[in-house]
C-alpha cells in the first residue's frame, strides 16, 4: 500500500533539494480537493475546494515549512524565527522539533488565536509577544536574522515559496488539467505568489509528470477590508479584521502577488468580516467543512464576484480554504444556542432532538 511521503518525496524533481538533503517532513500535503456541491449550485460552475486544514499542523503553511526547515538544517542551522499571526508559528514550531532546532516565534500580542497559541507552546518554541501587529513582528524577526544566527523561515524565505507551490501541483494532477480560475485569501502574500508559480512551471513543464497542464488558472485574491493595503493600494497602518490569520496592513510579497494577479489577468478584491463569517458558517453547515475564519475569504470572495456578475456559468473553480476551523473555535460557539442539558432518558432527549 502507498502511503503519501510529504511534499518534498513526491516532486523531489520540482524542488531544491540533492539526494544528500536531509528531507524534514510531517508528510504534509496530499490534501483532499473536494467538490462543493451548494457552491456550485449557486455559482453554475463546478467548485472544488482545496481543504488545507488536512495538513499535519492544520493549515497550508506545512508546505513551505517541510522545504524552509529542511534547507536551514541543510546549512547547519541551530535555530530558526518567524513572525506570525499563528499558522506559520504552529507549524514552525512542529518542523523545529522534527529537525532538533531551537525554535523562535514572535506574534501580536493579544491577537492570535488561541488553539495556535497552544501548538507553539506545546511544540515547545520560544514564544514572544509583541507589542504591535505582524508587521512589526516581522520587521523584528528580519533584524533578529540578521543580527544573530538564526534563519528567518517566514515567506519571505524563497524555499517557504517553493514548498508551497506544491498545492497548485496537486490541483492540476487531481483535475488533469488547471482550473479557470483559483480562488485565494491574501495576508502577507506568499500563498498567492506560489501557486501562481506552481501553475506556471507546470504549464511549461515538458513531461516529466503523468498530468502536465498546458495552461494556467486566473488568480483572485481576497483580502479582509480591515485588512486590504493590496487593494487600497497602501499599506494599512493598523489593520483589523475577526480573521487574525490576515490580519496584515504590508504584506511581504505585495509586488509578487500583484504579479500573479496580472500576469494571470486575475484581480485582488477585498471582502468584509461580515462576508467572511457568512462564508465560514456555510462552509460548515452546508459543505461540512470546517475552516478558520480567515480560509472562508476565497469563498466569501467568490460569492461576492458572483453576486456581481463576475461568474460566468460552468467554470472549473478551486477555493483554498487555507486552516483547519479547530484552530479557531470561538466563531463556531459564538452565537450558537447553547446544548440543552437532559437526563438519561430517552423520552426526555427525543423531544429537544425533535425525534417525538
Ligand atoms: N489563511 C490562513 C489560515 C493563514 O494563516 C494565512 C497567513 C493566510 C491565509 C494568508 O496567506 O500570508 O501567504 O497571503 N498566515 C500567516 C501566519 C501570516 O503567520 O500564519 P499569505
Amino acid at each position: 500500500t502507498h502511503q503519501w511521503r510529504g511534499v518534498i518525496e513526491e516532486y523531489r524533481d520540482r524542488l531544491p533539494v540533492s539526494d544528500s538533503t536531509p528531507v524534514v517532513t510531517l508528510r504534509e500535503g496530499g490534501t483532499p480537493l473536494v467538490p462543493a456541491q451548494v457552491l456550485s449550485e449557486r455559482t453554475g460552475c463546478e467548485v472544488h475546494l482545496k481543504v488545507e486544514g488536512a495538513n499535519p499542523t492544520g493549515s497550508f503553511k506545512d508546505r513551505g515549512m517541510t522545504m524552509a526547515i529542511t534547507q536551514a538544517k541543510e546549512a547547519g542551522a541551530k535555530a530558526v524565527i518567524c513572525a506570525s499571526t499563528g499558522n506559520t508559528s504552529a507549524s514552525a514550531a512542529a518542523y523545529a522539533v522534527r529537525a532538533g532546532m531551537v525554535c523562535a516565534v514572535l506574534v501580536p500580542q493579544g491577537k492570535i488565536a488561541l488553539g495556535k497559541m497552544g501548538q507553539a507552546l506545546v511544540h515547545g518554541s520560544r514564544i514572544l509577544q509583541v507589542d504591535g501587529n505582524f508587521d512589526d513582528c516581522l520587521t523584528l524577526a528580519r533584524e533578529l536574522s540578521e543580527k544573530y544566527p538564526v534563519a528567518l523561515v517566514n515567506s519571505v524565505n524563497p524555499a517557504r515559496i517553493e514548498g508551497q507551490k506544491t498545492a497548485a501541483f496537486e490541483v492540476v494532477d487531481a483535475l488533469g488539467d488547471a482550473p479557470d480560475i483559483h480562488l485565494l485569501p491574501v495576508g502577507n502574500a506568499g500563498n498567492i505568489t506560489a501557486y501562481w508559480k506552481g501553475y506556471q512551471e507546470y504549464a511549461t513543464a515538458t513531461s516529466q509528470h503523468a498530468a502536465v497542464a498546458s495552461r494556467t488558472p486566473r488568480m483572485w485574491g481576497f483580502q479582509a477590508s480591515g485588512s486590504a493595503p493590496i487593494v487600497r493600494g497602501e499599506p494599512v497602518k493598523d489593520p483589523h479584521t475577526i480573521a487574525t490569520a490576515i490580519r496584515i496592513g504590508n504584506p511581504a510579497s505585495w509586488e509578487q502577488a500583484e504579479r500573479a494577479r496580472d500576469q494571470s489577468g486575475g484581480f485582488i478584491d477585498e471582502v468584509t468580516d461580515r462576508q467572511i463569517l457568512a462564508a465560514y458558517r456555510l462552509l460548515a453547515a452546508q459543505e461540512g467543512v470546517f475552516v478558520e475564519p480567515a480560509s472562508a475569504a476565497s469563498v466569501a470572495g467568490l460569492l461576492k464576484a458572483a453576486e456581481q456578475g463576475k461568474v460566468d456559468p460552468g467554470q472549473r473553480i478551486v477555493c483554498t480554504v487555507t486552516g483547519n476551523g479547530l484552530k479557531d473555535p470561538d466563531w463556531a460557539v459564538a452565537g450558537a444556542p447553547q446544548p440543552v442539558t437532559v437526563p438519561v432518558d430517552a423520552d426526555a432527549a427525543a423531544g429537544p432532538l425533535g425525534l417525538s
